[in-house]
């Protein structure tokens, strides 16, 4: 079965195109490679060959704006007789701050993007999607833990993106609803790494999330951690959320896959998260387990935008999917920092 993963090269998209892989199916990757390097799609094959996997991989570098692009590969695959038969849809824009000062900019390439796709998928009668939307749509919620009935109350444009496609979605599968299978993915923390090492996290420029910081400090990239706040109302004072092991996160998409396929049709948007919730604080502690070093960090005010706790629900991920979350933060850290010591500086 062919998969056309757009953004299959980010952090999240090379693991989700790994297990496909591994899987059997075959996977075309469509990316622009604004914020992915060239090497990822190198690394995956590189892993599958160490392992003597025969794997069909096929990466098209372009922008999922590009109409016309879509159409040929939608094409292609027909010609090839392996048409796309599922569409998994992470590529787009996700930084906060850059939504905050470019917001029109996260419309075009998310909602824009996101119209052109699935207006593709429907004249070649490809009805079948999981999109990655994520935990930032409730908005500034301490009503933990979160399931899928609480408001949406998006406070960014970043989130405000991911709202407007769902709805866009809401209404597709009512003008259609003998055909569309739609199932969005409400992502909380994904961290960690491949096991092997191989693929894991490498953002452009300075990471503004806790797990990517983290790592950079422990080998050495960045002097000190910054946490945001230790007056929060929580048990030692600091953000608590929800990290999600890389790895059950793909696992999820699969089991969402084999969901869509048990399905005449469907529209479900469903929590990934672990269930449980951290502090920066056990955090801290668990890495400097995993990695034997001590971790420098200094407090900080707290950072706008941000919430005492956040942490998901995940039975609805448990009932429709039939998937749970396997990996604990040890593993969730070690992993992290095997990924990190071995490529101190990501892909390049
Ligand atoms: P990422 O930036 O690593 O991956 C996104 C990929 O999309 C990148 O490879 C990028 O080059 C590509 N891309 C961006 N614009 C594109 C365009 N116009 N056309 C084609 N490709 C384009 O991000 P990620 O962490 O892997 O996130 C993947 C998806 O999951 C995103 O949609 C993100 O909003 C969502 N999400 C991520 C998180 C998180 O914490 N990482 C949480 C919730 C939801
Ligand atoms: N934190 C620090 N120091 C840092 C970075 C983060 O103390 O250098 C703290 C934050 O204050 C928060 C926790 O660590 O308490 C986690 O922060 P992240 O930035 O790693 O994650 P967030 O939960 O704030 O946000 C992330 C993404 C959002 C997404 C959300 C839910 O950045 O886009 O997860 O999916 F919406």
């Amino acid at each position: 079965m062919r998969v056309l993963l757009t953004g299959g090269a980010g952090f999240i998209g090379s693991h989700i195109a790994l297990l496909l892989l591994q899987k059997g199916y075959d996977v075309v990757i469509l990316d622009s490679f604004v914020n992915s390097s060239s090497k990822v799609t190198k690394a995956i094959s590189n892993y599958l060959l160490t392992k003597s996997f025969n794997f069909n991989l096929n990466t098209i570098t372009g922008d999922i704006r590009d109409k016309n692009l879509l159409e040929k590969i939608f094409n292609d695959s027909i010609i090839d007789n392996k048409p796309i038969q599922t569409v998994i849809h992470l590529a787009g824009l996700k930084s906060v701050s850059e939504s905050l000062t470019n917001p029109l900019h996260y419309w075009d390439v998310n909602v824009c993007g996101a119209k052109n796709l699935i207006a593709t998928m429907n004249e070649y009668k490809c009805y079948s999607i999981v999109f990655s939307s994520s935990a930032t749509i409730y908005g500034l919620t301490d009503s933990v833990p979160i399931d899928e009935n609480h408001q949406l109350s998006p406070i960014n444009p970043y989130g405000r993106t991911k709202v407007a496609i769902e709805n866009m979605f809401c209404d597709l599968y009512k003008s259609n609803m003998n055909s569309w299978k739609i199932c969005s993915l409400r992502y909380f923390n994904p961290v960690g790494a491949h096991p092997s090492g191989m693929i894991g996290e490498d953002p452009i420029g300075i990471p503004s999330n806790l797990f990517p910081y983290i790592s950079q400090v422990a080998v050495g990239r960045r002097d000190s951690l910054k946490v945001f706040g230790d007056d929060w109302d929580t048990d030692d004072g600091s953000g608590v959320r929800d990290y999600i092991h890389i790895m059950d996160l793909s696992e999820g998409h699969i089991k969402a896959i084999d969901f869509l396929n048990s399905k005449e049709s469907c529209f479900e948007f469903i929590n990934l998260g672990s269930g449980n919730g951290y502090s920066v604080f056990q955090i801290i502690n668990q890495f400097e387990l995993s990695t034997g070093m001590k971790i420098p960090f200094s407090i900080q005010k707290r950072r706008d935008g941000d919430v005492a706790k956040c942490f998901a629900d995940i039975k609805k991920a448990k009932k429709l999917l039939g998937w749970v979350p396997k990996r604990s933060l040890e593993q969730i850290c070690n992993d992290s920092w095997n990924w990190q010591r071995r490529n101190p500086h990501g892909y390049k």
